[in-house]
């Protein structure tokens, strides 16, 4: 049986970008593989958090996970930083990766364009990512397309560890939704849709009210060609909206397409945040049961010792192979 590992980080309330890009996919892998599904805060330090924050949005997601069809009892739901295996193969995964090879990560360029700092851990990043994967040699990893880089650098590494210490790692594929895969901003459609983004009007949080999610649809950027087509070179914004409405209303693209033949994009927007609405409904009631209930934390622990007793298994014979005395 294939196994299966991504991750999310608690760095804010999940997007639909980070639902129809990552998680759906993760739910419909649970049952064919086995799976490994991580909070990664680790990963979510590496901008500022606020402490009480991190610690709500930690638990917040876990509920999420649930909520979005998580079973913890198909899947392995545990915490980054309950199993510290992850930062210690992420410390030699950055002494395998060469600076310049990080250097050229595009999601690194983005975060840090226009800052006057940042840290050497959203550098270094892309080193944990691979320790995430690596540890618990995953052969798929459901993500997004932002992320297709990052995978192409864990192969990397994991190549070139397996070159000069002997097999040790599996070399993970990614598994990337053919629509889906980059949802995009609402406010701007050449930027991807960020949970951290700054402008709330940019994403729709998966536990958006209803009429938040009118407002943030209802605002949203279009064109002016007034044409409701997908096209994403020449009608980015409204081809967003197209792909976001044919995953949520599981309609093709054409056939909405059809459906608004010779209609202005208000009444596209008007459906499409009730198709949301709709969509994210189930989701939210199972979050409200959950966020309240007591499993949640003993859900976790269970997941952390059933992944450090891989993740354990897998350092030591890191640790073997590089030298090191265990
Ligand atoms: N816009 C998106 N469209 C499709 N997939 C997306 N993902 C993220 N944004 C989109 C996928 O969601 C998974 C979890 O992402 P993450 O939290 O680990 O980090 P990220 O890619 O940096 O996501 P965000 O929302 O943009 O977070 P912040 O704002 O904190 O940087 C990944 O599989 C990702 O590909």
């Amino acid at each position: 049986m294939k196994r299966v590992f991504s991750g999310i980080q608690p760095s804010g309330v999940m997007t639909i970008g980070n639902y129809l890009g990552a998680m759906k996919n993760f739910v419909k892998l649970q049952d064919e593989t086995e799976s490994i599904f991580c909070i990664v805060d680790m990963h979510a330090i590496t901008v500022p958090q606020d402490p009480k924050e991190l610690k709500e949005n930690t638990l917040k997601l876990a509920a999420l996970y649930l909520a979005s069809g998580i079973d913890p009892n198909k899947s392995t739901l545990f915490v980054q930083s309950h199993v510290p295996a992850h930062t210690e193969l992420g410390w030699i995964m950055q002494c395998v990766g060469y600076f310049g090879e990080y250097g050229r990560m595009t999601q690194f360029k983005d975060k840090s364009a226009k800052k006057e700092n940042f840290t050497a851990g959203l550098f270094t990043y892309p080193a944990l990512m691979a320790a995430d994967i690596l540890l618990y040699d995953a052969d798929l990893v459901p993500v997004g397309e932002d992320q297709k880089q990052h995978l192409e650098l864990t192969r990397d590494l994991a190549e070139r560890f397996n070159h000069k210490y002997g097999e040790t790692f599996v070399l993970p594929e990614p598994y990337i939704p053919k629509v889906g895969g980059r949802i995009m901003s609402l406010q701007d459609p050449t930027k991807k849709m960020s949970k951290s983004d700054e402008n709330q009007g940019a994403f729709i949080s998966i536990l958006d009210e209803p009429d938040v999610i009118q407002k943030k649809i209802s605002r949203a950027v279009t064109d002016s060609l007034n044409t409701i087509r997908y096209n994403p070179e020449e009608q980015p914004a409204i081809s967003n909206l197209l792909t976001i409405y044919s995953l949520f209303a599981e309609k093709s693209i054409e056939e909405i397409e059809q459906m608004y033949a010779g209609k202005g994009y208000g009444a596209l927007k008007k459906d499409l945040a009730e198709v949301i609405i709709q969509g994210l409904k189930p989701i939210q009631e199972r979050y409200y049961e959950l966020v309240k209930s007591d499993e949640l934390i003993e859900i976790l622990k269970e997941g952390a010792e059933r992944a450090a007793s891989i993740a354990n298994r897998k350092m030591k014979e890191v640790k073997e192979r590089m030298g090191f005395i265990v």
